[in-house]
C-alpha cells in the first residue's frame, strides 16, 4: 500500500513538474550556486509575462542603517527568503527602503536570491525625498552591476529595479520634471544591463500621476510612463479618507487595476497594498483593523486570482517584518496568517 501511494505521489509530482516550464522564477530553472551566470541567454531565462500574475512574494523592509547589521547580511536574508518560498510559495523579494547605501546590501540580496532561487527587486532608497541620498543608493546599484563578481549574474537575479518607492509622493529629486529625467537616465543604465526599470508609486494622485479629475494621466504620470518598462503600483484603500471597512477595499483595488490597464498599459504588479492586524501609531488609516480583517484582506486577493490572471497583474504582501502591524511575521517568528500558500490559479 505504501509503495503504491509512493508511486502515485511520485507520478503526480512528475506530472506537475512536467507542466512547469523551464524558466525563472516561476518555473524549474535554478541559479548556479557558485555565483556564475546561468548558461542560457537572458531572453530565454525569465518566465513569460503570461505567468506573472497573482501572488509574487513580500516587500522586505531593510531599515538598518548600519550596513554591517546582521539584517543586511547574506545569511539573514537567505533564511528569510527561504521561509517566504517554503511557507508561502513566494518567487520574488521586493527590497523595501534599503537604507544601507553600500554595495554590500545589494550584493548580499543577490547572493541570497541565488541560494534560494528567488528573484529580487532592487530599489533606490529615497530617504523620503530628503536630500540626495538617492544618488548614493543609485551609485551603489551601478557599482554592483559593473562589478566583475556580480555584474554578469545580476540580470539573472534582479527582476527589476525601482528608482525609489513613492519618489513622486515624497518629492524626491523635485518630484517632477527633474525626477522624470533622472528616471530616464536610471532606466537607460538598467536596460543596458538587461534589467527593466521604473518606480514604485501610487497613481491615484490627481493632478500629478493621474489627471485633475482622475481621468487620464497627469503631467508627472505621463513622464513616468514614458520612462518606465512597467508599473509597480501602490493601491492602498487603507489610506482612503472615506475610512473604508475591509469589505469595501476590493472595489477600489479592482477599479485602480482597470484604470492602470486603460491609462498606463504597461506590465503591472501591485508592489504595495496593506491592511493592519491591530492599531499602531505608525499606521493612521482605516479603523476597521484586526487579525480577522487582515486575513480577509489578503485572502480576498487570492480569491480574485482569476481577475489577476486575466489582467496579468501580480501582487506583493506588504510586508514581511519591519512595518509593525502590517507585517505577516510576528516578532516571535510565527505568521499572522498561518498555513497559507496563496496562488489559487
Ligand atoms: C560602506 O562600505 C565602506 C567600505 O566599502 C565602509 O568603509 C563603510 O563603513 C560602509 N558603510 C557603512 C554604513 O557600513
Ligand atoms: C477630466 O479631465 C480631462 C483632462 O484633464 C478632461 O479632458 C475631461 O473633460 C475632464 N472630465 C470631466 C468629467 O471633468
Ligand atoms: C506570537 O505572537 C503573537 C502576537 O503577539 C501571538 O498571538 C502568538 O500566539 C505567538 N505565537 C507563539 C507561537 O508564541
Amino acid at each position: 500500500m505504501r509503495l503504491v501511494i509512493a508511486t502515485i505521489v511520485a507520478a503526480a509530482a512528475t506530472l506537475a513538474t512536467a507542466k512547469k516550464p523551464h524558466c525563472f522564477p516561476y518555473g524549474t530553472a535554478t541559479l548556479p550556486k557558485d555565483l556564475s551566470k546561468p548558461n542560457v541567454q537572458l531572453k530565454d531565462w525569465w518566465c513569460p509575462k503570461s505567468m506573472a500574475y497573482g501572488f509574487q512574494g513580500f516587500s522586505y523592509p531593510m531599515a538598518y542603517y548600519d550596513c554591517a547589521a546582521p539584517q543586511n547580511g547574506f545569511e539573514y536574508m537567505r533564511d528569510d527568503f527561504a521561509r517566504m518560498k517554503r511557507d508561502f510559495g513566494a518567487s520574488i523579494v521586493r527590497m523595501y527602503y534599503p537604507v544601507c547605501m553600500n554595495e554590500s546590501v545589494f550584493e548580499n540580496a543577490i547572493r541570497a536570491g541565488v541560494a534560494t532561487d528567488m528573484a529580487v527587486i532592487f530599489q533606490v532608497w529615497t530617504n523620503f525625498g530628503v536630500g540626495n541620498d538617492w544618488q548614493q543608493s543609485q551609485q551603489a546599484i551601478y557599482n554592483v552591476l559593473s562589478s566583475d563578481t556580480f555584474g554578469p549574474l545580476a540580470p539573472y537575479v534582479v527582476h527589476s529595479a525601482d528608482f525609489g518607492s513613492e519618489p513622486v509622493g515624497d518629492w524626491m529629486d523635485g518630484g517632477g520634471d527633474q525626477l522624470v529625467a533622472d528616471l530616464g537616465k536610471f532606466r537607460a543604465v538598467m536596460n543596458a544591463h538587461g534589467i527593466p526599470a521604473g518606480i514604485s508609486e501610487d497613481w491615484d494622485r490627481p493632478g500629478r500621476m493621474s489627471g485633475e479629475n482622475g481621468t487620464g494621466l497627469g503631467p508627472v504620470g505621463a513622464g513616468v510612463r514614458a520612462n518606465s518598462d512597467y508599473v509597480h503600483a501602490h493601491i492602498m484603500p487603507y489610506y482612503l479618507s472615506s475610512n473604508p471597512t475591509v469589505a469595501q477595499a476590493w472595489p477600489y483595488i479592482s477599479d485602480q487595476i482597470a484604470w492602470l490597464a486603460r491609462n498606463v498599459r504597461l506590465p503591472t504588479m501591485i508592489t504595495e497594498s496593506q491592511w493592519a492586524w491591530a492599531p499602531h501609531p505608525w499606521h493612521s488609516g482605516a479603523s476597521d483593523v484586526g487579525v480577522a480583517q487582515y486575513t480577509h484582506y489578503w485572502k480576498k486577493f487570492d480569491d480574485e486570482c482569476h481577475f489577476f490572471k486575466r489582467y496579468k497583474v501580480g501582487w506583493f504582501i506588504h510586508t514581511w517584518l519591519g512595518e509593525a502591524t502590517f507585517d505577516m511575521v510576528y516578532g516571535n517568528g510565527s505568521y499572522v496568517i498561518p498555513n497559507w500558500r496563496p496562488r489559487k490559479c
